[in-house]
């Protein structure tokens, strides 16, 4: 026997049977239960979607309570520990890891794509040398929609395969740009001859020497950041990216969109304002004054809590060891110290203890960052560089559902009933 809601609506008396399946009851099916015929039908009233599934997605599992993360089904530590970004990209794309063949075949395929046009390259000269390089990134990311007007043709396989890779290919060396536009330095073009990360830190870094040394540690770490960004199911960001590619709008605005939501302090900007927290807080003998700041609601501890998690993100854990490793090439960042006790003193704190807050992923991401020599402005863009893997497998598999549609939320109005507009009270002016 199939589950079934049973309701009873007092209003009427009337009862319904609601088919449940796994564990979701559709919104559509109370749209039956009404007062009388003019009645419109009940809805469901969710903001911010606390308990409303949007869609069915084999790409990213998270188990909040356990602190579980799985990409296709593998978890995120043997991913970090085994893969590399690239073929982690391809299953989050494919859904499955590539073989040997495959993975080489795809290599070649993103780094054809690297370059970007030289027009591109002057659009973002036009930038103020103080711009913001994530407000850089994502106007640079939507000029990529007016270079390749065929990728409006969003129902054509052959053409979302073509823009998937060009993004992939091309984030990192506007990322790059939109960095050495800030240092005022000459912008680096690709080389292909080396890997994803290794490329990355090439164009961000290089000065004269006719070719970059990469550091193989700094490389990795980069690389194990990457896969622990690459998606994380339906958050704010990928949320904006399925809402506005429902439009069937191209790729390239999408993932701009997508990436406009990322730089909140709430979301993905938050690592950025991990650091200007830890710059404030200064030394480890104001830690305890900063925690009783928080649990007044002064101030919040950026770079704890999540709307998913209610343990230790499990990204955070594999983010700590991976400090280790950075911070044996660069030294250690003096900040760390601060967060460790930050974190020893609020984990131990009833207020977190309660409200189930745990560091989340951008606690610990900008430290390392900031040692391997970024300034916080560009966290956010590093953190855009991999999600744009994340967004792009989301947006394929919202393009080919059937069950999808245009994103459009009903809302419960609250404004005036209908009122005429006053004579005396009306503006316009009589034009000649
Ligand atoms: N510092 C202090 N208190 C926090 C907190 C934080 N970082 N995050 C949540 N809380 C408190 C809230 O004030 C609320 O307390 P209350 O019940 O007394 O009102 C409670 O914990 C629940 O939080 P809520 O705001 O309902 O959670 P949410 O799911 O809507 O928000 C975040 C999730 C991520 C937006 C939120 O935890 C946050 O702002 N964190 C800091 C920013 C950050 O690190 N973002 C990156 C996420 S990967």
């Amino acid at each position: 026997m199939s589950a079934k809601l049973q309701i009873t609506d007092s209003r009427t008396n009337k009862s319904y049977d609601v088919p449940i399946t796994d564990g979701t009851v559709r919104a559509m099916d109370l749209r039956q239960i009404k007062t009388g015929p003019d009645d419109f039908g009940l809805m469901t009233y969710d903001p911010a979607f606390l308990n409303t599934a949007s869609c069915r997605s084999a790409i990213t599992f998270i188990d909040g309570d356990k602190g579980i993360l799985r990409y296709r089904g593998y978890p995120i530590e043997q991913l970090a520990e085994h893969c590399d970004f690239l073929d982690v990209a391809y299953l989050l794309l494919f859904g499955e890891l590539p073989s040997p063949e495959q993975s080489a075949e795809w290599r070649v395929k993103v780094t054809h794509h690297t370059m970007i046009h030289e027009n591109l390259k002057k659009f973002m000269e036009g930038f103020r040398p103080d711009a913001h390089p994530m407000g850089m990134f994502v106007s640079t990311v939507a000029a990529l929609s007016t270079f390749y007007p065929e990728a409006r043709n969003v129902s054509s396989a052959a053409v979302r395969s073509l823009e998937t890779l060009r993004l992939i290919g091309k984030v990192p060396t506007i990322a790059a740009y939109a960095y050495r536009h800030s240092l005022g330095l000459p912008y680096v073009y690709p080389n292909n001859n080396l890997t994803y990360p290794g490329n990355f830190l090439s164009m961000l870094w290089k000065m004269t020497e006719p070719q970059y040394e990469v550091n193989p540690v700094l490389a990795r770490a980069l690389d194990v950041l990457f896969i622990l960004h690459a998606d994380h199911e339906q958050n704010c960001g990928t949320n904006t990216m399925r809402a506005v590619g429902s439009a069937h709008t191209d790729p390239y605005l999408s993932v701009a969109a997508a990436a406009a939501a990322l730089a909140g302090p709430l979301h993905g900007g938050a690592n950025e304002e991990v650091l200007k927290m830890l710059d404030e807080i200064g030394t480890l003998s104001n830690v305890p004054a900063f925690v009783e700041k928080v649990k007044t609601g002064k101030c919040k501890l950026m770079g704890f809590g999540h709307r998913v998690y209610k343990n230790y993100d499990p990204r955070a854990k594999i983010i700590k060891q991976t400090a280790d490793q950075v911070f044996a090439v660069t030294g250690v960042n003096p900040k760390l110290e601060i967060a460790m006790e930050l974190e020893r003193v609020a984990l131990s704190d009833e207020y977190f203890i309660q409200r189930k807050l745990y560091p989340n992923v951008d606690f610990y991401s900008g430290i390392i960052y900031q040692a391997m020599g970024f300034a916080p402005e560009m966290f956010t863009v590093l953190f855009a560089i991999p999600r744009t893997v994340g967004w792009l497998a989301q947006w394929q598999e919202l393009v080919q559902d059937p069950e999808q549609k245009i994103a459009r939320p009903r809302q419960i109005y609250t404004g005036h009933d209908e009122r005429p507009v006053q004579q005396e009270a009306a503006t316009l002016t009589a034009v000649s």
